[in-house]
């Protein structure tokens, strides 16, 4: 083939690929101009409405402020230019597309706009100074509005879309860019190369390769850098160029653009431009901050709030929701997607001896719970975390891949990153609030690495919180063995915090504790769950009366609870990537909710790496699988063994070491009067005897012969579980499929409610009956 007809062969060849699936193509911020003004229109979370947004835009010189209202659906996304705002609505079902569109001068002076599109919908859209242009449909086929002069050649597919004043261009299937229209400093002048984004100003055109390298042509284009940069996104304007690196700061060139300095080192979610306007929402309290224009020297903040992008069903987020972002949607099930490209809100690293240097940056990471909380947004934060946390409830029982893409490995140590977190990151003067500075009145307990204190939200949800013991500080007489042993509990302390927040930052099942917020500030360690509010399956196991509504009182309910733990375990073991291995499994680190829901809590001991060679055994006396106290060999078959002591006490309704069958009822004061035993060497001889009678619990209403077999069943699956042998013992997924059986045979598990009273009535009728 002759070389001068290579190009022409690429450029068929580019036409007739089908372009890949396309990244944030649609804004939710727009800056429009007319005459002299620049507004700046954004999508704002609406202060009336529950968990609506409405369109609004505000003027950059006496921050007017107007809004645009909706006929039936909310705005999904805006585009605006010198005269004019569009508003894009979309169904919730993504089937047809509508766009409204207001003149300007004459303030858009109809209501609702005029409808200049209704019909497939858009996969992009983007507007220049003078033209909007979208994707339309699965072909990608682009059109624009109210521009008849411009011809694009028919059967054009682009993957992406710029618009500048006279010139459209378009990334094509094979990652060529091609330009149309007049302008003929862009128009012909494209360069050569595979890319991955472009994007439009008023006279120049810039793209990013598939190396990353910037490259930007027309009148006002920079000097490019030929180093890669690590561009997320970019933003365009007059003789303005702005690029958002993934680590979410923004590098601008061109007179004029360089952000303020209190903003450059800022983090952004999103950057747009328009003319001499730059504006970016701030990852901190998605505030819209503009420069580059002298009216915004006064104040850069236009909105305290806006949405961060456009609401879309949270299935669909491959890389996790952006926190907070939910209440914000329309519809339940919606959210932001957190941008794959973006790292966002990254834990700085941390080790004991730098921790003062990390807390003093993740200041700037300081999130939406307090600028909420003092806004006095309607819905308020508890509503926030608790949807959040609740949001992918359902999806506990599907066996779904977790949210993290499988590539990101957080390993157990300090500054794991936290993708696709649905969690904020409070301060600590919050904390002091809500708990009474950490009274004693707010204790409810201890776990891996410090108490436990219950506190309620401003907007009256309770949540659980956790505070790291702070090791006593080293004064100056301390013995140098002293200052080992706290430098060592320092780091035994932050290891168990970095261990829990990064495991629990991305996994979600509904029998695991959600993890709502986290505290990172000076000395601080602190985290925030939802609150349980049935305690520990311990305490009702051990210290409460087993009476209804506990769901102690009756066996299939028991044994409901043991299958809700054993898919928590589960859930670790076989579908978080990678693996975990949670090292603490036991009664009181079981926790039940309202509903009696048992979840598995406390991941500070917890390790990915099966075989973590070196460290020290680590868990509780009676649930510590003996091979790995012996040999340090660790698998997820420890947690097995201690998963079946647990069945075990619900079984017998013995502590994992207790004291001799006389001394039980007498306990709380004969402490210490009998030989402690083992609740494993007490009852799985009887097990395997086939005299499950002996050891069954007495405190349950006395079973049928359908539970008493369940039961018997349950009993031979904890004595498989705590084999001496790892290989023998069953994986929790075999653990899981036989309760379900169990589950199953005495009474199924879509049954009567775990906690009926008339089912315990029942039982006991029948009980007497056969007597
Ligand atoms: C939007 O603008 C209207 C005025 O037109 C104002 O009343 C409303 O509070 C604005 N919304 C937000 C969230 O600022
Ligand atoms: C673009 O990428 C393709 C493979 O994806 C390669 O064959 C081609 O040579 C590249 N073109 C340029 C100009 O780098
Ligand atoms: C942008 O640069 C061009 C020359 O390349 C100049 O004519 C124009 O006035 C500049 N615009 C602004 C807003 O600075
Ligand atoms: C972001 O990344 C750039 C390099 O891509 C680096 O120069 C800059 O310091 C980083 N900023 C922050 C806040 O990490
Ligand atoms: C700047 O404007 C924002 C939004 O209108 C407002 O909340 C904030 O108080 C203003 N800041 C100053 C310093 O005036």
């Amino acid at each position: 083939m002759s070389p001068w007809l290579l190009p022409i062969f690429l450029h068929i060849l580019c036409l007739s690929t089908t372009p890949s699936v396309l990244s944030s193509a649609f804004s939710t911020v727009a800056i429009a101009h007319f005459s002299d003004v620049t507004l700046v229109c954004a999508l704002v979370p609406s202060l009336i409405a529950d968990r609506r947004h409405e369109l609004n835009c505000t003027s950059a010189s006496n921050r007017r402020q107007r809004t645009y209202p909706t006929r039936r659906m909310a705005y999904s996304a805006v585009a605006a230019g010198d005269g004019f705002l569009c508003g894009l609505t979309v169904p919730p079902d993504g089937s047809y597309a509508t766009m409204r569109w207001w003149e300007f001068p004459g303030h858009g002076s109809e209501r609702y706009g005029k409808r200049v599109y209704r019909g497939p919908a858009l996969t992009a859209l983007a507007s220049g100074d003078a033209h909007v242009c979208g994707l339309i449909g699965g072909a990608h086929r682009p059109q624009c509005w109210r521009w008849t002069e411009l011809a694009i050649p028919a059967g054009m597919k682009f993957s992406e879309i710029a618009v500048g004043r006279d010139f459209v261009c378009g990334l094509l299937g094979c990652g060529a860019i091609r330009c149309f229209g007049t302008d003929a400093a862009v128009v012909g002048k494209e360069p050569t190369g595979n890319f991955s984004m472009v994007a439009a100003g008023t006279w120049h055109v810039c793209g990013v390769s598939d190396s990353g390298k910037l490259s930007c042509w027309g009148a006002g284009a920079p000097e490019w850098d030929p180093t890669p940069l690590d561009i997320a996104s970019m933003a365009l304007g007059e003789n303005k160029t702005c690029v958002l690196r993934s680590n979410g700061t923004v590098l601008c060139w061109g007179k004029g653009s360089q952000p303020p300095d209190h903003l450059a080192r800022e983090q952004f979610i999103v950057i747009q431009a328009k003319g001499d306007a730059i504006c970016g929402v701030r990852l901190i309290d998605y505030s819209l901050v503009c420069w580059g224009n002298e009216l915004f020297r006064r104040n850069h903040t236009v909105y305290d709030r806006v949405l961060p992008g456009t609401c879309s069903p949270i299935a669909s987020c491959g890389c996790g929701v952006l926190p907070g972002s939910g209440i914000m949607c329309p519809s339940d099930d919606e959210g932001i997607c957190q941008s794959c490209k973006l790292q966002l809100s990254p834990i700085p690293p941390s080790n004991p001896s730098s921790s003062q240097q990390a807390s003093s940056n993740s200041n700037r990471g300081r999130v939406l719970l307090m600028v909420l909380g003092s806004v006095g947004f309607g819905l308020g934060l508890c509503t926030m975390l608790v949807c959040l946390a609740f949001k992918n409830r359902n999806n506990g029982r599907r066996r779904r891949p977790p949210l993290a893409p499988p590539s990101s490995q957080v390993e157990p140590t300090l500054g794991g990153r936290l993708d696709g977190a649905n969690m904020a990151e409070v301060s600590i003067q919050f904390l002091l609030k809500v708990t009474d500075n950490f009274s004693e009145a707010h204790k409810i307990g201890s776990g891996s690495f410090g108490a436990v204190y219950r506190a309620t939200l401003p907007g009256g949800c309770d949540v659980a919180i956790k505070r790291a013991e702070v090791p006593a500080a080293a004064a100056p007489s301390m013995s140098r063995r002293n200052e080992q042993q706290r430098l060592r509990d320092v780091e035994q302390r932050e290891r168990a915090f970095g261990s829990e927040l990064a495991l629990l930052s991305r996994i979600n099942h509904k029998n695991l504790v959600r993890l709502l917020g986290f505290c990172r500030e000076r000395g601080e360690r602190v985290l925030v769950y939802e609150h349980m509010a049935n305690g520990t399956l311990h305490d009702n196991l051990h210290r409460k009366p087993i009476a209804p509504p506990s769901p102690l009182s009756s066996w299939p309910a028991r044994l409901r609870l043991a299958l809700d733990a054993a898919r928590g375990i589960e859930y670790l073991h076989a579908y978080a990537v990678p693996a975990i291995i949670h090292r603490d499994i036991k009664s009181s680190n079981i926790l039940l909710d309202e509903e009696w829901t048992a979840k598995v809590a406390d991941f500070g001991l917890s390790v990915t790496s099966p075989n973590d060679e070196g460290s020290v055994a680590a868990g509780t006396v009676g649930y510590m699988d003996p091979e790995y106290y012996r040999l340090r060999r660790l698998t997820e078959k420890s947690d097995v063994y201690s998963f079946g002591v647990v069945l075990l006490e619900l079984v017998t309704g013995c502590k994992a070491i207790h004291r001799s069958e006389e001394a039980e009822g007498a306990e709380e004061e004969g402490e210490g009067s009998a030989t402690p035993q083992n609740v494993v060497e007490m009852a799985v001889p009887w097990i395997e005897a086939e005299d499950i009678g002996r050891v069954m619990d007495r405190r349950v209403a006395p079973a049928s012969a359908e539970e008493v077999a369940a039961v018997a069943y349950v009993g031979y699956v904890a004595a498989e579980c705590v084999r001496a042998v790892g290989c023998d013992r069953p994986t929790m997924g075999e653990v899981v499929g036989a309760l379900q059986r169990a589950v199953a045979a005495c009474g199924g598990e879509n049954g009567p409610d775990r906690a009926d009273p008339s089912q315990a009535r029942r039982q006991l009728s029948r009980a007497h009956n056969s007597m």
